[in-house]
Formats: C-alpha cells, sequence, structure tokens
C-alpha cells in the first residue's frame, strides 16, 4: 500500500454535476456556486463546458459563467472543450485549462460526441496543439472506462491505449472515468495497473459515479496505487446526458471525509464544502447527495 500524503481533489460539480440537471439553472446560481467552491482550497474546479448548446443546453451560459466568477489565485478553472469552436470560445472566455473527452468505447463516442474515436482524435489533435501555444492547459478524459452504457464490458487495453494517445498529444494528465459508475474495487485496480503498463500513476486521475454505491471503494483501490488526483461533485451531482442512468460523481464532501480520516492532506476545509453543497443542493430543491453532509446533520436552509 502506497497512499498518498497528499491528494489533489478536482471538483467537477459545476460542469459534470449541473450538465445533467434538467432544469436550466440560472447562471448567478452556478457562479456563486463557484465562488463558494472557490473559497474552500480546492485548486481545480471545472467550471463549464464549451460544447454545442444543442446537445447540452445547460452550458450555454458557458462564457457568462466564466467572466462572472472571481478566479481565486491558485485556483485553476478548467472547461470541457469538443472541438476547435469550442477552443475558440473558451480562449476568448479566458479559460485557462481545458478538457478534451474521448471515450474507450465505440458506442458512447458516437453517442456522446457524435463521431468515431479515431475522428475524435482528429478533432483533439489541433484543439491540443493550439490549446498548448497558448500556454493552455489540456487534461485528457476517456470516458467508459469499466463499463459502456451501450456496448458493456470494455477492455482495459483499449483503456490503455486510449489513454496514451491522449498523453502522447499532450494532455498533460489522464483522469479514468467510470461513467456510469459498474466498477468494483479489484477490477477498478485491474484496469489502473493495466494503464500504468503505459502511463506513469503520477499522471493519472480517477473520475467515479456512483451509480452502484462502488465509488469510495473504487477510489481507495486507486490510491493504494498510489493514484494521488480524484474527480468528485459536491453534495455527488452529476451524470452524463449520453449515458442514461448514470447517477452522479462521487460526493466531495464523502471523499473528503474520507482522506481527512486516512490523515491524507488536500488543503481543503470540509466546512467549506458542506456550504457550497448545501446552497446547491437548496438551489435544486433536494437534499444534498452526500452522506457526509447530512450526517452532519445540517438541513437544507432557505436562504
Ligand atoms: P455535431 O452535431 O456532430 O457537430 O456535434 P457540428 O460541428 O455539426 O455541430 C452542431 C451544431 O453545434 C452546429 O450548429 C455547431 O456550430 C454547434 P449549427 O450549424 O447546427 O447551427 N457547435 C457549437 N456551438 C457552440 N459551442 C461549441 C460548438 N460545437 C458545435 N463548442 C459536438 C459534435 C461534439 C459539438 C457535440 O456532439 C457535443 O457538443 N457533444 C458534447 C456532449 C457532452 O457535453 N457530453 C457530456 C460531457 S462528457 C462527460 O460527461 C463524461 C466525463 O464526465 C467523464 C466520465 O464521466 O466518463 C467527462
Ligand atoms: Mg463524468
Amino acid at each position: 500500500m502506497r497512499i498518498p500524503k497528499r491528494v489533489k481533489i478536482v471538483e467537477v460539480g459545476p460542469r459534470d454535476g449541473l450538465q445533467n440537471e434538467s432544469k436550466i439553472v440560472p447562471t448567478d446560481v452556478k457562479i456563486e456556486l463557484i465562488n463558494r467552491l472557490s473559497a474552500t482550497g480546492l485548486s481545480a474546479i471545472e467550471a463549464t463546458s464549451f460544447v454545442s448548446p444543442k446537445w447540452v443546453p445547460q452550458m450555454a451560459d458557458n462564457t457568462q459563467v466564466m467572466f462572472g466568477i472571481n478566479r481565486s489565485h491558485g485556483v485553476s478553472y478548467p472547461v470541457l472543450v469538443p472541438g476547435m469552436k469550442g477552443l475558440e470560445a473558451a480562449v476568448a472566455a479566458g479559460a485557462d485549462e481545458i478538457a478534451v473527452f474521448g471515450a474507450a468505447s465505440e458506442a458512447f463516442s458516437q453517442r456522446n460526441i457524435n463521431c468515431s474515436i479515431a475522428e475524435s482524435f482528429d478533432r483533439f489533435t489541433p484543439v491540443i496543439v493550439a490549446a498548448r501555444q497558448r500556454n493552455i492547459k489540456v487534461r485528457g478524459y476517456v470516458s467508459c472506462v469499466l463499463g459502456c452504457p451501450y456496448q458493456g464490458d470494455v477492455a482495459p487495453e483499449a483503456v490503455a491505449q486510449i489513454a496514451l494517445r491522449l498523453l502522447e498529444l499532450g494532455c498533460y494528465e489522464i483522469s479514468l472515468g467510470d461513467t456510469i459508475g459498474v466498477g468494483t474495487p479489484l477490477k477498478s485496480r485491474q484496469l489502473i495497473k493495466k494503464v500504468a503498463d503505459v502511463i506513469p500513476y503520477g499522471l493519472l486521475a480517477v473520475h467515479f459515479h456512483d451509480t452502484f454505491g462502488q465509488a469510495l471503494a473504487n477510489i481507495l483501490a486507486a490510491l493504494e496505487l498510489g493514484v494521488s488526483v480524484v474527480d468528485s461533485s459536491v453534495s455527488g451531482l452529476g451524470g452524463c446526458p449520453y449515458a442514461k442512468g448514470a447517477a452522479g460523481n462521487v460526493a466531495s464532501e464523502d471523499l473528503l471525509y474520507m482522506l481527512n480520516g486516512m490523515g491524507v492532506e488536500t488543503g481543503i476545509n470540509l466546512a467549506g464544502l458542506v456550504d457550497a453543497g448545501l446552497f446547491i443542493s437548496n438551489y435544486l430543491g433536494r437534499p444534498s447527495g452526500s452522506k457526509v453532509s447530512r450526517a452532519l446533520g445540517i438541513e437544507l436552509r432557505s436562504e
């Protein structure tokens, strides 16, 4: 076991969390959420996505969100970008980091970004080149690493291959996404070890949705291998509009509680995260998806 001393949490709630909400969340609520998250000590907050508003209407206010937030020193605000059109808009909105998102499943690639895996690399290549010319860091996602809603099983070798290609194109980190939360700890461990045959653990992140309640167990399996970057979503918000039934990401509050309990440093304040989670849960009118938040006994407030 080599649990890292320090773990970086990448907060994806404002993007992965909100993108799946069917009712449009007002821009000022998104901005307030990001500002509250910025005050917790998080160093990365995925703020929005520059995708087609026809595909994901919830993210149509991407530019307003980017201009509306108070950017805290030392915090990066990555945004998703699927192609050159998205990159141009993200650059105009002052994005300091972007993420391209590919998949290890052919069927999911088609449903999510309307192209094959091979075509997706043709789109990512100029995006990554242009971003890096502007000193914009690029993160790479691989979706469906432990299963696909359309195709079922996904071979770990396929995941490793896609991850390596993204790294070779210039991504600084690869986030392995269990998009529909079907992974279990031993499978997660096998998958990560397979990817680590070609990419060092230090360049990997994990991104677990909690559909089957396995996310924290899977994260622990990843930490034990030495992975030290974990994506999570405040209040457990989330899902992918193109992965039916995908539940939220692991709740950031629950992840932080686990890390605190293991003595792992994060630099993040739990009370602040709980506050941000309650703010958005309150807006959405439903209880927090974080068990820690609920256990702390803080009731929904009507502010
Ligand atoms: P397309 O229809 O194949 O391509 O979409 P297109 O280029 O023909 O674009 C269609 C229309 O969208 C055009 O408008 C474009 O101009 C416009 P029209 O000519 O019809 O008026 N358009 C845009 N407008 C604004 N901003 C843009 C943009 N791009 C195109 N950036 C495309 C291809 C990739 C654009 C589309 O499929 C898309 O936007 N997909 C995004 C889907 C998405 O956001 N999914 C959720 C994020 S992934 C995820 O959640 C997984 C993750 O969390 C990890 C995990 O959990 O595994 C990351
Ligand atoms: Mg996701």
